[in-house]
């Protein structure tokens, strides 16, 4: 049987599960999530899209991705919502768009993992991280195993007013999110590396005399932020005393790899 699992990833932690749930799977392939805007072909008998919850929805790349993605009829589609508690109607808004494109969604999971979101006070203390990390990898093998026995359920969700409230401000936000890199800014640890440009899954860096500037078709994922060596790039003012976060597990050349993809 082929499997094929797509990711995407800010800082980490949908790659670290995505690698995780392959070992379980065996003879699985993984692969970053391409920036498609052409129709882009899968060929294998079940898929797997993992990906961060971001302002309780969708991020735009994992909705461009899968309005162009073509699969085989009968193809075994699942899905695995990061997110840090509240994943509220993300994978109901998943299943959605998929039923229009006439891909069934089999299975639909919320695996919580530390918050990589800084400006909100982010993943919070060492032992609440190592608990998500353990708590997580124990849940991967039981959607492994549903994978592999080809189960088709309810996709999971958050409570109902979760749902209703955090989806309208997830619609309200969502046209604006590609502009909210306005609010970055770098400061003078900037020694120019384009590391930051490197990470950025939606190449919306280019560097001007060495210093990084957004484009603004941002999609808020805090890549730049959290993997810039010399922490200089901040949203507003709060980051500049705020530690970063990036999956323990996950390496810089793991996140270049996906720029080498390119
Ligand atoms: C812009 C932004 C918005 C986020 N919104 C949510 C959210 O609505 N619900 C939630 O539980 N976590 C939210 N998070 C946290 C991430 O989903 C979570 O930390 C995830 O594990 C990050 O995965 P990654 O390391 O693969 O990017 C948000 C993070 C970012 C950067
Ligand atoms: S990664 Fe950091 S130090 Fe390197 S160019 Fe970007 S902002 Fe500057
Ligand atoms: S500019 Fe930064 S936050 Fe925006 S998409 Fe690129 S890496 Fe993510």
């Amino acid at each position: 049987m082929k499997m094929r699992l797509f990711v995407y990833t800010g800082t980490g932690n949908s790659l670290w599960i995505a690698r995780r749930l392959a070992q379980e799977l065996k003879e699985t392939t993984l692969e970053f999530m391409p920036n498609v805007s052409k129709n882009f072909t899968v060929e294998a008998d079940r898929v797997g899209i993992i990906f961060p919850v971001h302002i309780w929805g969708l991020p735009t790349h994992v909705i461009q991705f899968i309005d162009h993605l073509q699969l085989k009829p009968k193809t075994y589609l699942f899905a695995l919502a990061v997110n840090a508690g509240q994943p509220a109607a993300t994978l109901l808004q998943l299943q959605k768009i998929m039923s229009t494109r006439k891909l069934p969604l089999a299975l639909g999971y919320s695996v919580v993992l530390p918050s990589n979101y800084i400006p909100w006070g982010g993943p919070g203390p060492i032992e609440t991280q190592g608990r998500l990390f353990r708590e997580a990898e124990e849940k991967v093998k039981a959607i492994a195993n549903a994978v592999l026995s080809g189960e088709r359920k309810k996709v999971e969700r958050g409570p109902l007013w979760q749902n209703i409230l955090f989806s309208l401000i997830y619609k309200i936000s969502f046209r604006h999110v590609c502009k909210m890199d306005k609010k970055f800014w770098v400061d003078d640890k900037c020694n120019g590396c384009g590391i930051c440009l490197k990470v950025c899954p939606v190449q919306n860096i280019e560097m001007i005399n060495e210093r990084p500037a957004w484009l603004h078709h941002c999609e808020q994922c805090l890549a730049c932020l959290q993997w810039c060596p010399q922490e200089a790039i901040q949203v507003g003012e709060k980051t500049v005393k705020y530690l970063r976060y990036r999956h323990p597990e996950v390496t810089l050349k793991d996140m270049l790899e996906q720029a080498n993809q390119r």
